[in-house]
């Protein structure tokens, strides 16, 4: 059996490891734009400019890792400001996923782009008409653009002014960013995501607040479940066939022994993951969320009329990051939703210690098409090495060849023997971008090489690497190329 023939497959990228570009054409500054390569100590406050050169002061976001952040000083490093700029390359990198045969892009709209303080009643024309732009191009191509509306960032105004997502002031500016994305983009776009990675909210960067605790991070996610809601009623009304899903990092869990208690624990630590999916998909929330609360002390502030529109605003399919397992026992400790990323002795890992398991894909596909009987959309998934080119920039990556053999097997397993409609697979960052949890670029993920080193330092030339042409030859024969078994 081939694939469906209409399977989007396709890259994915995030605006602030990706696109570069600022200040440009008057984009503010977002969160994510104090995050460094990691080599300076972490400031109480940052400060920054904002185009029109005023200045402000925001507090460091405090759930990365010391030395992650830092203000705007000399001689530091700060990877979204160039990344490995998409801005100005971005006709070049998409001709380079239609020379693969691929059908499908996955990006995300930096905010302040749009609104440059989240702020503005009018959006800045320029930020517009940069995403035309590239949708215009792709749809050159045959391209579907796959656009995350927001990936982990928050403009820095809305962080400093309102605490981010602990106000529904946020919820507002967000909407608004919306209906002037839809406004502009509408009927070219069909495949949408509201929020990407919804079920790990960490802290300052994704959601704007300095408060940490379990319950103003579960108050962020309400705020963040009503504004995806909305978008999700008001895209349907002004894009008619355009379809709404929100992402989900879903590595897998699994219990480390067979002892009751250890996979009672699998199952309650998954539903810190499922909850999010359950109030996206289903409307409400769970019924044993309100115990989870109890016993955590979370009490939500929930507006009259905020049921309804969570209701009225249930996602049409299910995406999600898969990556990597672990495994947990009845003791694993449980920060938020993240658990620390255990060992497992029947998989290898890379040097990062990220656990390679296509069959835990499989089994995601299967765990989430059982549970909500939507679609599914694999839009990130990707083998993160360092890539070792040679003189000539040409890298020999059959490592990545093989995880990629072995994920589409998994794929193709989910579809023609467990029946799952999966709409598609987007690699993380078919072009190499920075790293998100380590600033590195180092860390590569691309079937096309770029010549910039952690620093920012090289010619931003891109360089197709071997997976660039196996990927090219499984584009064109589909399921004939050989998988492994
Ligand atoms: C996902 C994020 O969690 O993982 C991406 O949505 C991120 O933004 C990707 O880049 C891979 O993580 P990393 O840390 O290897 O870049």
């Amino acid at each position: 059996m081939r694939f469906p023939e209409d399977l989007l497959w396709g890259s994915a990228s995030a605006d602030f490891q990706y696109e570069g570009g600022f200040g440009e054409d008057g984009r503010g500054v977002i969160t994510q734009d104090f995050v460094t390569d990691g080599s300076v100590d972490v400031p109480r406050m940052m400060t920054y400019r904002l185009p029109d050169g005023t200045r402000g002061e925001t507090p460091a976001r405090t759930s990365m890792p010391k030395g992650a952040v830092g203000d705007f000083r000399e001689g530091k490093y700060y990877p979204s400001h160039q990344a490995v700029d998409f801005y100005h390359h971005y006709k070049e990198d998409i001709r380079y996923l239609a020379d693969m045969g691929l059908n499908c892009m996955r990006f995300s709209i930096c905010w302040t782009r749009i609104f440059p303080t989240g702020m503005e009643e009018k959006p800045n024309k320029k930020g517009l008409d940069f995403y035309e732009a590239v949708v215009d191009e792709c749809l050159k191509y045959d391209i579907q653009p796959l656009i995350t509306i927001c990936h982990d960032e928050l403009p820095a105004y809305l962080a400093e002014h309102y605490q981010g997502w602990m106000s529904r002031v946020t919820i507002d500016c967000y909407v608004k960013l919306c209906r002037a994305l839809f406004e502009r983009l509408g009927g070219r776009v069909k495949y949408w995501l509201t929020f990407n990675e919804v079920n790990i909210l960490n802290g300052y960067s994704h959601l704007g607040t300095t408060d940490c605790t379990m319950a103003a991070t579960y108050q962020c996610a309400h705020h963040m479940f009503v504004a995806s809601a909305l978008a999700v009623k008001l895209g349907h009304e002004m894009m008619p066939g355009a379809l709404f899903g929100a992402m989900y990092a879903a590595s897998p869990v699994y219990a480390r022994t067979c002892r009751p208690q250890d996979v009672f624990a699998q199952m309650t630590i998954r539903r810190r993951t499922l909850f999010y999916i359950d109030v996206m998909a289903r409307g409400e929330y769970p019924v044993w969320q309100a115990d989870f609360f109890k016993d955590n002390g979370v009490e939500l502030v929930i507006e009259p009329g905020d049921k309804e529109i969570l209701s009225q605003g249930t996602i049409d399919y299910i995406s999600f990051s898969m990556y990597r397992s672990t495994t947990c026992t009845a003791d694993s400790e449980l920060k938020m939703n993240v658990l620390s990323f255990d060992p497992n002795p029947y998989l290898e890992a890379t040097p990062w210690g990220w656990t390679i398991d296509p069959l835990g894909l499989r089994y995601v596909l299967n765990e989430f098409w059982d549970r909500y009987q939507l679609p599914l959309f694999i839009v990130e998934n990707g083998l993160g090495m360092a890539d070792e080119p040679d003189e000539d920039f040409w890298v020999e990556d059959d490592y990545r060849i093989n995880y990629l053999k072995d994920h589409f097997k998994a794929i193709k397993d989910a579809v023609e023997l467990d029946g799952i409609p999966v709409l598609g697979y987007t690699m993380w960052g078919g072009i190499d971008l920075v790293s998100l949890s380590t600033g590195e670029m180092k860390k590569r993920y691309g079937w096309v090489y770029v010549d910039m080193d952690d620093k920012g330092k090289g010619s931003l030339k891109r360089y197709p690497k071997k997976s660039f042409y196996w990927m090219k030859d499984f584009m064109k024969n589909g399921s004939r190329t050989p998988l492994n078994s």
